[in-house]
């Protein structure tokens, strides 16, 4: 009882600032929303982000030196931080570029080196909206009848018939989760060699399976292979804003890097970035534990009868609601009654009213997601 009253208080208007879901494409920060204090009583399923990495003993750490890190400017040379990242990544350190979040990066190759691109939708709305013209945007539109799903060899066809030049790629897709297997890019990508540009974003990549169905090791076969990755996802690390693209075409890179702002990493970021190489073992461990929780999240959302749940290689899942209730009216509701926060995919352009997506957040909280789904939904 005592809890129903505070959740009264907190999400009475004009507490929760609702009028920030229509301003936006991308969901509004549950600070916006509710506050500082507030959002720290709410669990977030809606912004994608491992729970189990940085360890407690980093976030330590992070603490610890966080004063003098205030306190300094970081180093004008990203060298120091690629070399770190690289070393977790088995790949050149000169292939990588960092970005404050793979955003900033969109942003530069929308700009710098597409003029027309071939864009599958529903996607990640940065990669339409950031372009010079947002009618640069050829979109290919996913089936909803088809669970959004992306063929390749249909998409090739297309972006062919369509005399694009650039085509993207999400892999696994944001917001289906769906999983493209290493060898289907492969192929795509040898056909696709006439293309300037081919933009594979593996931002969730870590979480489609062991080891890793990366491209990373394949790039240098393809010149025209840019790999773009967003650290906040697979890292756990959203508000410290990195982000990497990686290409074996250096040529593609330095038209990057010329515009890349000196000092774009802040000191935590690159703190965090140095402490990559010791605690490896431990981001492994932690992305093969949340690989199981997506497993189990999947059983137990798909026993929902009222849902449709899609298959995912992400660490988030995407569902349809079958029941009649809308995805704006279910998110709120989970938000008011049950102070959990998922994502109403119905504000991306391609997507229907009726797709939550939502991200796992280690077992415990996704079973109380799991049961506050089968009550809102019965
Ligand atoms: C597919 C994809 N790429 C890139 C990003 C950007 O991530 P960030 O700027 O936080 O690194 C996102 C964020 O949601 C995403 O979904």
């Amino acid at each position: 009882m005592a809890q129903t009253t505070r959740a009264a208080s907190i999400f009475s208007d004009p507490a929760l600032k609702r009028h920030l879901f229509y301003e936006t494409s991308h969901s509004p920060a549950l600070v916006d929303l509710v506050g500082y204090e507030n959002a720290r009583q709410i669990v977030d399923f809606c912004f994608i982000a491992n729970p189990y990495y940085p360890t407690p003993e980093m976030l330590a750490d992070l603490q610890h030196n966080l004063p003098s890190l205030i306190k300094s400017y970081p180093s004008s040379s990203s060298l120091s931080s690629q070399q770190n990242l690289a070393a977790v990544l088995h790949v050149n350190p000169q292939n990588l570029i960092i970005g404050n979040g793979a955003t900033e990066l969109i942003v530069l190759i929308n700009t710098l080196l597409i003029d027309r691109i071939a864009v599958p939708i529903p996607t990640f709305g940065e990669y339409i909206e950031k372009l010079k013209d947002q009618r640069d945007a050829e979109l290919y539109v996913l089936d909803p009848d088809r669970r959004y799903e992306l063929r390749l060899p249909d998409y090739f066809d297309w972006v062919h018939q369509h005399n694009v030049k650039a085509a993207l790629v999400i892999n696994p897709g944001n917001p289906t989760g769906q999983f493209l297997p290493l060898d289907a890019m492969i192929d795509f990508l040898q056909r696709a060699t006439d293309l300037e540009l081919v933009i594979v974003d593996e931002s969730f990549i870590d979480f489609a399976g062991d080891p890793i169905p990366t491209l990373l090791p394949f790039a240098d076969r393809f010149s025209n292979l840019l790999i773009v990755r967003s650290m906040s996802k697979h890292c756990g690390v959203p508000g410290l804003r990195l982000g990497y693209c990686y290409s074996a075409n250096l040529y593609l890179l330095n038209r990057l890097r010329r515009f890349i702002p000196t000092w774009n990493l802040n000191t935590l970021a690159q703190y965090f970035v140095s402490l990559l190489p010791s605690t490896d073992a431990a981001y492994h461990e932690g992305r093969k534990r949340l690989i199981g929780d997506v497993r189990w999240l999947q059983t137990a959302l798909a026993a929902i009868p009222a849902i449709d749940v899609y298959p995912t290689g992400a660490n988030f899942v995407l569902f349809k609601i079958t029941n009649g209730m809308t995805a704006p009216d279910l998110q709120m509701r989970l938000l008011e009654e049950h102070r959990m926060y998922v994502r109403d995919c119905s504000n991306k352009v391609g997507m229907d009213q009726l797709h939550i997506r939502v991200a796992a957040q280690g077992r415990e909280k996704d079973a109380r997601l799991a049961e506050a789904l089968r009550v809102l939904l019965q």
